[in-house]
């Protein structure tokens, strides 16, 4: 497709559920993988890119691949800090004699490296898919029993990030399998982001911090606001587990591919983006609830606090963030993070009139 515009992206955290996402990430434990004294580590903050999956399904093509590389470049997305080009499941066909993972021949007839080197040059990054399990969920072949040559082959390729999937692994135990992915990226020598997707399958949240670097927590999203907000709201009290060099991931962003209202799915807002990619890598969590109505809240850097009041309900209502509830002092600074707005200095409490599945998003700084 040519001319593909933010809008016909299917994107990732990243994220979500893009705000959800935004308040939804972050902090703890082991040392991000990949971590040296040098080095910058992994997936410092939440990833952020483009996956075939939710739009294209099994229709990839190297042609496909390097059309949407461009189109993350033409659209702005490279320049709101979406920097993953990634390939989901059918882009391998079979095993050759050595057991070396093949290609499909005729949707990528040059192969995958130099369609890596072509992401590479557009200053992006590359990934691929594979399952730990016999075979993916497409039915092609899995990494089982393979994982150190599969990361290898990758590694030789320029991948920069592996999403690792949990079909046909009945028999399988996830927090067993899952490490030796880990441990063959070690040893392949090249920074990989290491993505877990067993959907939620044995709390990948409490093994997950040592072993990859995102971890998927639920089944699969679909394009619809009902999916979206599931996802995204029941996230609340997986923060502990989160943090720099390792994610909770509610899956991949729909926006763009129909289902969605403007409220609901927005991309390249770089003010809500910053509160996603903010350093401090804190989660956000719910502080009150009230029938449809949510607020989260998620720790900044700078000492500030991002507010999220959220309206899940079908009518326009009124939120009110009590300052008392965020434990931010009684005088605060508030910023509009959609409209790139300063609000003023406000006592107590501020109150917004919040569109149907819409969120104001606000920065209160002392
Ligand atoms: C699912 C996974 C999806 C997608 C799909 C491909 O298991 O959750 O995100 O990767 O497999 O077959």
């Amino acid at each position: 497709m040519n001319n593909v515009t933010a809008r016909d992206l299917c994107l990732r955290p990243g994220a979500a559920l893009l705000l959800l996402t935004t308040l939804g990430l972050l902090l703890i434990f082991a040392l991000p993988q990949g971590t040296t004294a040098q080095s910058k580590p992994v997936a410092a903050t939440p990833p952020m890119g483009w996956n075939s999956w939710n739009k294209f399904g099994c229709d990839v093509s190297d042609k496909l691949i390097r059309e949407m590389a461009d189109a993350v470049v033409s659209s702005g997305m490279k320049d709101a800090g979406y920097q993953f080009v990634n390939i989901d499941d059918c882009w391998q066909v079979s095993r050759g004699a050595d057991g070396t993972i093949v290609v499909d021949p005729e949707r990528f007839p040059n192969g995958m490296k130099p369609l890596a080197d072509y992401v590479h040059s557009k200053g992006l990054k590359f990934g691929v898919y594979t399952d730990a399990g016999r075979m993916t969920c497409q039915k092609r072949p899995g990494s089982f029993e393979h994982e150190a040559q599969d990361i290898k082959t990758y590694a030789s390729w320029g991948v920069d990030y592996v999403k690792i999937d949990w079909c046909y692994a009945e028999e399988l135990e996830p927090d067993v399998q899952y490490p030796k992915f880990r441990d063959a990226i070690a040893q392949a020598g090249r920074p990989i982001v290491f993505s877990i997707c067993n959907w939620g399958v044995k709390a990948p949240w409490t093994w997950g911090p040592h072993t990859g670097n995102l971890w998927r927590t639920t089944g699969d999203i679909s394009d619809k606001y009902d999916s979206m907000s599931l996802i995204g709201f029941s996230q609340d009290g997986l923060g502990k587990f989160a943090g720099p060099g390792h994610w909770n991931d509610p899956d991949m962003l729909e926006v763009g591919n129909g289902g969605m209202k403007h409220e609901e799915s927005i991309l390249t807002n770089p003010e809500v983006i910053a509160v996603d990619q903010d350093a401090k890598g804190v989660q956000g969590h719910r502080v009150w609830d009230e029938g449809p109505l949510e607020i989260w809240v998620k720790p900044l850097a700078d000492g500030s606090q991002a507010a999220g009041l959220f309206n899940r309900g079908e009518s326009a209502l009124k939120i009110t963030l009590d300052f008392k509830t965020i434990g931010a002092p009684a005088s605060g600074k508030l910023r509009d993070l959609w409209a790139h707005k300063d609000l003023g200095t406000v006592q107590n409490s501020y109150t917004a009139e919040v569109p149907k599945h819409g969120v104001v998003f606000l920065k209160v700084s002392k």
